[in-house]
């Protein structure tokens, strides 16, 4: 999938989709840069490929992020992949929502993809061109409820996807976004767990798309690697919806 000897950060990269995609990159040759806050999942990520390394960063700091790009630059000397896919949820309408819970999760949702690519397009563009992919959501698309935060953090990422393609479109810096719909990861192993009927909320969660299944963590890293890789050679400002048909509905 030409991504062969490229240089990848992921970050998120320790669970979920974050891990599918460093685990399906690696497969296909890149070197991958796994960078969680949890650090002890990258490395196990890590750990359990070729050439590559775990890096503790959270995607709101802007030390840890100047700090992971420094790493990447020193161990490689150049960056070709970001997948920027870090990102978590919140329950509540803005009523509910508190002022503290709005703000952290708009810096790690937003302000990381801002930080990530700060550090990671000069890089790029040093190392000749590269591509970001964001990880975004079908809720850009369509709300779901109780989810302000959530929604709007991932109606953002669609347009800052859009802002970053065409800034960067003449540096060969293509810029594009996966949105997933309902993936089966351990985001949803609290709610499992809390839940009093697992298989009627399995149930309920399949029944947001026509497929009226959950994705698969590996049916998303299949759209991120294809974004990544020079294969998608002239898509860039796209949002590509994996989510079973959940947006046409
Ligand atoms: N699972 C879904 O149904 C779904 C649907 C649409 C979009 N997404 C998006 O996919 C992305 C990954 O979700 P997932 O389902 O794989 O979740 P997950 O909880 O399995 O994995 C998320 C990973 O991100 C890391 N992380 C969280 N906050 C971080 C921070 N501030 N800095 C660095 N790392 C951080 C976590 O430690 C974890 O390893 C998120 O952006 C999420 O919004 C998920």
């Amino acid at each position: 999938m030409s991504v062969e000897g490229k240089v990848a950060v992921v970050t998120g990269g320790g669970s979920g989709i974050g891990q599918a995609a460093a685990r399906l990159l690696a497969a296909n040759g890149a070197k991958v840069v796994v960078a969680d806050r949890n650090v002890e999942a990258a490395q196990a990520v890590a750990g359990s490929l070729v050439q590559a390394i775990a890096v503790r960063a959270d995607v709101s700091r802007a030390d840890d992020i100047r700090d992971l790009f420094q790493a990447v630059d020193d161990r490689f000397g150049r960056l070709d992949i970001l997948v920027n896919n870090a990102g978590y949820g919140v329950a509540g309408t803005v009523v509910d929502l508190d002022e503290a819970e709005w703000d952290r999760l708009m810096s790690v949702n937003v302000r990381g993809m801002f930080l990530c690519s700060k550090h990671a397009i000069p890089l790029m563009f040093r190392s000749g061109g590269g591509s970001i992919v964001n990880t975004g959501s079908y809720t850009a698309m369509v709300a779901i409820p109780s989810r302000a935060a959530y929604v709007a953090s991932k109606g953002a990422i669609s347009s800052l996807t859009r802002a970053m393609a065409l800034d960067h479109a003449n540096q060969n810096i293509r810029v594009n976004c996966v949105a997933p719909g309902t993936i089966e990861t351990p985001w949803f192993d609290p709610a499992f767990a809390n839940s009093e009927n697992p298989e009627r909320f399995r149930q309920e969660l399949s029944a947001r798309c026509p497929m009226n299944r959950m994705g698969r963590p590996e049916e998303i890293a299949e759209a991120i690697l294809w974004l990544a890789s020079d294969r998608a050679s002239f898509a860039t400002g796209s949002v590509l919806t994996v989510d079973g048909g959940a947006s046409i509905w």
